[in-house]
């Protein structure tokens, strides 16, 4: 079975646990700090700050930033839980605006229809690897006092018109998960230019501990381990490496279904470099089989699939429980959770596989369209 995900982890990484180990420094330092240092640099920011998952990276943000009971957050409906979960930890609520088709990203004129007098940030996701449009999100932004946030937890190396995202917002949350372009096998960062809320984080992510033992702040214990910034740090050099590689694999794909009718290959908008966290296909009505039939067929051939995500944010148990909905119904997030599927593209798929992914559904498409 080609799997949907694989970490790539090599000798780099487990000399790096090794080291970790030997030197008896789990938990504080050095390689945290450096860990910090190398990413800021590499997305082209200021200040990055290691904590220890994406999700805490996002209520940590939201927190710095103050966003608390009676605020508003305007986010995409379609993403994973995790982005507007960061919202109801603040007593804030999130509104869900709509995506754009091609992009499955928030569409900034979505937006714009949902402000209110209490809305006090955005969060855009970067969602598969491809950019959100962050220009027109930036001055939506700018033109209401809004805090733009990005979540890249999907898009390490991704680029918006020649910057590496992670560096377009007031401040974003990426997150090292296993099944991630990069991984610390659990693990998130902040990354900002902003010198206060770097601080802040910094302070909030170790117990609000401003000296040893002097605790100026309600804060967590939400750090990274030494040993997770250490694999961090081997992954980040060949993020490059990876990211080229599902890049490679994703052309070959799309190549290929182009020709297939009722399969609409994931975009890549001019302005971008996708990074292909996932390789989504729309499957629509003109395919001869339902998005899940073509998804069973697959897995009988060997190739495993999965639904990101079968379900919009607002249509989850917790959700319904708690009455929030899209204001204005969402409905191309509705639409598009029925339709994506996602084919494996990771860096251990080779080019041979990527091919043969792809010429497997060309041919389930021929079938069924001679046995229709
Ligand atoms: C878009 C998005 N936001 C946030 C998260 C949360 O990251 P983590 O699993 O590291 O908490 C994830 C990944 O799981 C994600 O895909």
């Amino acid at each position: 079975m080609i799997p949907i995900a694989r970490p790539m982890i090599g000798p780099e990484e487990l000399e790096a646990v090794e080291r970790v180990l030997r030197s008896g420094m789990l938990a504080h330092g050095p390689e945290v700090e450096e860990f910090e240092r190398e990413f800021a640099e590499y997305i082209g920011v200021d200040y990055a700050v290691a904590v220890s998952s994406g999700t805490a990276a996002l209520d940590l943000l939201l927190k710095a930033y103050r966003i608390g009971p009676g605020d508003e957050v305007i986010t995409t409906p379609f993403s994973f839980i995790a982005t507007a979960n960061a919202v109801l930890y603040q007593g804030a609520r999130p509104v869900f605006a709509d995506i754009d088709p091609e992009t499955y990203n928030l569409d900034p004129d979505s937006v714009v229809e949902l402000i209110t007098p209490r809305t006090r940030a955005i969060i855009a996701v970067h969602l598969y690897g491809h950019p959100a449009d962050m220009k027109p999100l930036r001055e939506i932004a700018e033109d209401h006092g809004l805090v733009l946030i990005e979540d890249a937890a999907q898009a390490h190396g991704a680029e918006y018109m020649g910057r590496r995202v992670g560096s377009l917002g007031d401040a974003a949350a990426f997150s090292f998960y296993p099944t991630k372009n990069m991984t610390t096998g659990e693990g998130g960062m902040v990354t900002t230019n902003d010198r206060e809320v770097a601080e802040r984080i910094r302070l909030l992510r170790n117990h609000g501990q401003a000296e040893k033992y002097l605790h100026t702040e309600l804060g967590y214990n939400l750090r990274m381990t030494s040993i997770a910034a250490a694999i961090g740090r081997a992954q980040l050099r060949k993020l490059d490496w990876m990211n080229r590689r599902r890049r490679e694999n994703a052309e070959t794909m799309t190549r290929i279904l182009r020709s297939v009718d009722g399969i609409a290959p994931p975009a890549e908008k001019p302005w971008a470099r996708h990074v292909y966290h996932q390789y989504v296909v729309r499957v629509t009505e003109a395919f001869p089989l339902t998005r899940d039939q073509l998804a069973e067929k697959l897995r009988q051939h060997g190739i495993a699939t999965a639904v990101h995500y079968p379900r919009a944010i607002p249509d989850q148990p917790l959700y319904k429980r708690l009455g929030i909905d899209c204001p204005r119904g969402c409905p191309e997030a509705r639409k598009a959770a029925r339709q994506v599927l996602s084919l494996p593209v990771h860096p251990a798929v080779t080019v041979e596989q990527a091919r043969a992914i792809a010429e497997t559904i060309k041919r389930i498409a021929e079938e069924q369209s001679q046995e229709g």
